[in-house]
């Protein structure tokens, strides 16, 4: 079962780091203007990820673990790569709710689905009810910020490869757990590192390069470049 604590431990440090990653992007809008809508849904979005972060560290207690819930976080919060504060704005934009967000809908749909043992299968059941409303999110603020701000245009494409590539970093790994996932390990919701990537892939080339077209991004040709840089690191020298 440590497999499964370590699974649901990592989980719920992700969905802290969403949780993060939502809150500070509330208060960017602020500062940069926003609708109270858009402003009202991205605190909504931040509460959801600490009961998401809630649900997993219960689930990874289920399974046997018995720390606290989470040790020093202080480092969480976006990336900043760019020197321009909007384009910084834009890209945590396209990687976490974007990308991140549309992805996480059909990836959590297939855990949950492996799924037997009832926290998993309430934890997911709960991601999977807030998932989807937090991926359109992130495409209505990209609506707002391409209205709003003329840079845009000049700058997605390079936000968003540069969010491709690390995402695809995370997501896109071709080798499979080793030893293999045991039924016991399925059954409390872990997937397969080779779903996850025939998952990202797929969800990139089909609603993410849907969703960005209208935008001038060539996903695909991205993609394709972004694929080959990772399998060229990842080969032995
Ligand atoms: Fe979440
Ligand atoms: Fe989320």
């Amino acid at each position: 079962m440590l497999r499964v604590r370590q699974f649901w431990l990592s989980q719920t440090a992700a969905e802290y780091s969403s949780a993060a990653v939502s809150s500070e992007f509330a208060l960017w809008l602020c500062q940069n203007g926003a609708s109270p809508e858009l402003i009202c849904q991205c605190l909504d979005i931040a509460k959801d990820e600490i009961s998401h972060a809630t649900l997993a560290y219960g689930t990874a207690v289920a399974a046997g673990h018995s720390g606290p819930l989470i040790g020093n976080s202080c480092s969480l919060g976006s990336p900043t790569p760019f020197s321009e504060p909007r384009k910084n704005l834009l890209d945590v934009m396209l990687r976490f709710f974007c990308l991140g967000e549309t992805v996480a809908v059909p990836l959590f749909a297939a855990m949950k689905k492996n799924a037997r043992q009832l926290p998993a299968r309430t934890a997911y059941a709960r991601i999977i009810h807030d998932e989807p409303r937090h991926s359109e999110f992130g495409w209505v603020a990209l609506a707002w910020m391409h209205a709003n701000w003329p840079e845009v245009e000049f700058w997605i494409n390079d936000c968003f490869s540069n969010s491709l590539r690390q995402l695809a970093r995370e997501y896109y790994c071709l080798d499979e757990y080793a030893p293999e996932l045991t039924q016991t390990q399925l059954d409390w919701g872990m997937l397969p590192r080779l779903d996850y990537a025939i998952i990202f892939e797929k969800t990139v080339r089909n609603q993410c390069a849907r969703r960005l077209e209208p935008y001038g991004v060539d996903v695909e040709t991205l993609w394709t470049a972004t694929r080959a840089s990772l399998l060229t690191a990842a080969a032995p020298s």
